[in-house]
């Protein structure tokens, strides 16, 4: 059997996980709500709260798969991207152990991995991952691209935003109308209150694939201002119609492009994953999609769509497989690509 230890140390989780011959696990998160006080990760905070999380979470993860350290085969670490900081206590750790106990050494690309979590089986019965090629759409605090998948190592970025994310665009309007960070997962929840159709923003006009959310983030602060000109309550008295309509706009502007891109390579075969991958109506327009043009839908489990250690350990099950394996001299890398 092979046993694959994951650690995720890229931004503010410090996350271990367990996978076996491709099942999952365990899958423990330690999230560190010290950032929620400063409206946003603190990276020197960052990597200190990852120091104190890293031992007690890989001893979890170990104890809940019930595995004891000498069964491990390899070890997997993200090596990038995400903040310098806390990408080495995820990589010193890794080297560390897997220099103590003899065993490989994995390098694993955090977006790669955030595309192969759909691979993570629940079961060995488990047969719902996606078939080569697909198309997989990663939206996250940092990405917004639209990725074809021809095989495990194989990935192609056919288009990305030219500005901000996906998740920064949900953020930064959140901040803007007074939300806590981070603003996401609140404009969804009051997104589901509102009117979707009582606030129209522009839509940026991208060539091919490509993505910009600049505009609309700037569009919206303008229109705010504006109403707040003559009314000082007008976000309080319509949080939920402003966050449903901002939630519209943002999932139109990503499923128009994935659209496209579906009809053109003529793949029907569709995934969503990274942090936004969360937001209900953008799965909801996932399963429309389904139904409207018969595309097969792969949307994650909620534990797998935010940073997790599960799918760090799944590409390095792949990566293993392949005898892909990194030098003890390896350093972790702040900004790549897939
Ligand atoms: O992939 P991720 O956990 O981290 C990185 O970007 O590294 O993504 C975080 C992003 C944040 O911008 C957060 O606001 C967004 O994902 N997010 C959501 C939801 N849950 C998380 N955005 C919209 N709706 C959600 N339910």
């Amino acid at each position: 059997m092979t046993i694959i230890l994951g650690i995720e140390s890229s931004c503010d989780d410090t996350s271990a996980a367990i996978i076996c011959d491709g099942v999952i696990c365990s899958n423990v998160v330690a999230s560190q709500l010290v950032q929620d006080r400063y409206g946003g990760v603190v990276p020197e905070l960052a990597s200190r709260a990852h120091q104190q999380n890293i031992i007690p979470v890989v001893d979890q993860a170990l104890k809940k798969a019930n595995i004891t350290k000498e069964e491990l085969s390899a070890i997997a670490f993200t090596r990038g991207p995400g903040l310098l900081g806390s990408l080495l206590v995820g990589t010193s750790f890794a080297k560390g152990f897997s220099t103590a106990l003899d065993i490989p050494l994995i390098d694993v690309n955090h977006l790669q991995a955030h595309v192969l979590a759909h691979f993570i089986k629940e079961d060995t019965e488990d047969t719902s991952q996606p078939k080569f090629p697909f198309l997989c759409l990663l939206v996250s605090g940092g990405n917004s691209q639209i990725i074809r998948i021809n095989d495990f190592e194989k990935m192609e970025i056919i288009g990305q935003t030219i500005d901000d994310a996906a998740g920064e665009a949900f953020d930064k309007c959140a901040k803007v109308m007074g939300l806590p960070y981070p603003g996401g997962p609140v404009v969804d929840k009051l997104a589901k209150q509102g009117d979707a159709d009582k606030f129209k923003f522009n839509k940026p006009r991208i060539a091919n694939y490509d993505y910009s959310f600049s505009g609309l983030k700037t569009s919206f602060l303008y229109f705010l201002r504006d109403e707040l000109k003559k009314d000082a309550d007008f976000i309080e008295k319509n949080k939920e119609d402003l966050c449903a309509s901002l939630q519209k706009t943002i999932v139109d502007i990503l499923m128009d492009k994935l659209r496209l891109a579906a009809k053109d390579t003529q793949i029907n075969e569709i995934a969503v994953a990274g942090g936004v991958s969360a937001n209900s109506g953008l799965r909801n327009a996932f399963v429309d999609h389904a139904q409207k043009f018969g595309w097969n839908i792969h949307i994650p489990k909620f534990a797998y769509t935010t940073d997790n250690a599960a799918m760090v350990a799944i590409t390095g099950y792949y990566k293993f497989l392949e005898n892909d394996f990194c030098d003890k001299s390896v350093v972790p890398y702040a900004r790549t690509s897939i």
